[in-house]
């Protein structure tokens, strides 16, 4: 049955994919695991890396108005107070008196009956519950040394614009870029990636004249378009959410909301806000630093206006994988295969000898392997069991091609030497290639 017939994916589906082929585990699972945390094996980890060197290619590598920073997750607290984080970064927190389970309020069906333990009336009153992790800097216990471990990459960029400038002295527009962990303690971590205490962001601050705001904030609406078709999502489980401006933060003019239909229903992917010249001015009077910025052509010093982009890398990779899984028929026999765009598949090929008993082909394979390397180091070796069987283990993981060596390739058939059987992942269609065609298929595929 095609995902088409058998109803969208579900998040068991995925979840039970990820553990059985070693993509993604909960975290500290053998001491019973804890909430929000996931541990990726080395199957999501490439696949976690190849999204994000996608996306630091795309908006960083390939343009020259682009600086990257990799800032420390333990910063001056200072910073927090100043972005509005310690008075402000708060989820509503409801708890029962009965089961003592806390909850979101504003994820509550029903305010008056609790949905741990079904009674009613006992939900309290909604307190506001700050998400940011506090830890201690030192050894001294006092309140003068909590430190927090960062709620998003964003401000290491807005502390570090100074640097930027001082050392590079860039015209505006420009912009940071980074990719790294938060954390937010989260009340209800939930749906796998998507909700989770430890996360990885890829953000972006780019800093305009206040003049240019619209077009920069279109420019990178369209840059956002253009990552998500990158990866290989489908843009008709995309979706913009326009923030109406009484919902919107009271630093933002404009937000855009990107939205994914997971299998749990429509949510929000990635995000586009206009953050007007907030967050330098509120890091200038934190600090007491100026962070103009000069203009040497005309004199003029002004804060910058900022359009921030911001990706979640978990939710991203959910909604890759959820839309790449397909369950279907080959050959009588039923399998689930995940149509991974090749730039994102954890592995790109597999190579693999008819008999693992056979040294001449063995020998044969492990050249051809070593020379598909050079194309692309993750070229896969399997020789277990039957050649069937492998296929579908690639398939199982995205594995775009898997390329076979027999006889023929040593020459059994003359006309046939230097040939190996490519076989395709989504069709499972096979054909007879030179190696040379073999690695161009490949280079092709991920380019
Ligand atoms: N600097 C702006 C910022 O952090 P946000 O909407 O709070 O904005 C940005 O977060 C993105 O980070 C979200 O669109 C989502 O992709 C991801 N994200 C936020 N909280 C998350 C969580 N608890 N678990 C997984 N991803 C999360």
């Amino acid at each position: 049955m095609s995902k088409e017939e058998s109803g969208a994916v579900t998040l068991e589906q995925i979840v039970s994919l990820c553990k059985r082929r070693g993509l993604i585990f909960p975290g500290s699972e053998i001491y019973g695991g804890l909430a929000g945390t996931f541990d990726y094996g080395p199957l999501g980890l490439a696949l976690k890396k190849n999204i994000e060197n996608l996306w630091w290619r795309m908006f960083v590598d390939m343009r020259d108005d682009m600086y990257g920073i990799d800032a420390a997750i333990l910063m001056n607290p200072k910073a927090w107070e100043a972005s509005g984080h310690v008075s402000g970064f708060s989820d509503p927190l409801i708890e029962c008196s009965n089961c003592k389970n806390r909850f979101r309020a504003d994820h509550l069906e029903d305010s008056n009956v609790c949905p741990s333990c079904g009674k009613t009336g006992t939900l309290g009153a909604p307190r506001q519950f700050n998400m940011m992790f506090a830890t201690k800097a030192g050894a001294s216990e006092d309140d003068s040394a909590t430190v927090y471990l960062r709620p998003e990459t964003a401000g290491g960029m807005f502390v570090n614009f100074k640097n930027i400038v001082d050392s590079f002295h860039p015209k505006l527009p420009f912009g940071m870029a980074q990719i790294g962990k938060a954390f937010r303690n989260e009340i209800a971590p939930r749906e796998f990636l998507f909700r989770v205490r430890e996360l990885e962001q890829m953000e972006i601050e780019y800093f305009v004249s206040e003049q240019d705001w619209e077009a920069a904030f279109e420019a990178w609406r369209s840059g956002m378009h253009a990552y998500a078709k990158a990866l290989g999502l489908p843009t008709d489980q995309l979706h913009e959410l326009n923030v109406e401006a009484e919902d919107l933060a009271h630093y933002s003019k404009r937000t855009i909301d990107f939205e994914f239909d997971y299998p749990f229903g429509r949510r929000e992917l990635w995000g586009l806000a206009y953050r007007t010249d907030f967050d330098l001015g509120a890091h200038q009077s934190g600090s007491g630093q100026k962070l103009e910025y000069l203009n040497e052509e005309t004199g003029e010093k002004f804060l910058p206006h900022v359009i921030e982009s911001s990706f979640g890398v978990g939710r991203t990779l959910l909604a890759v994988l959820a839309s790449a899984y397909r369950e279907d028929e080959l050959g009588g026999e039923k399998r689930v295969y995940l149509a991974l765009d090749p730039k994102v598949a954890p592995i790109k090929a597999m190579v693999s000898p008819l008999l693992k008993n056979k040294p001449e082909l063995v020998e044969k394979a492990k050249d051809i392997r070593t020379e598909l390397q050079k194309v692309h180091p993750a070229i896969a070796w399997d020789d277990n069991g039957n050649i069937g069987k492998r296929y579908r283990r690639q398939d199982e993981i995205g594995t775009p091609f898997c390329i076979t060596i027999d006889f023929d390739t040593l020459g059994e058939t003359p006309e046939l030497k230097d040939t190996v059987t490519l076989r395709h992942r989504d069709t499972g269609d096979q054909e007879r290639v030179s190696i040379a065609e073999a690695a161009g298929r490949i280079r092709q595929a991920i380019s």
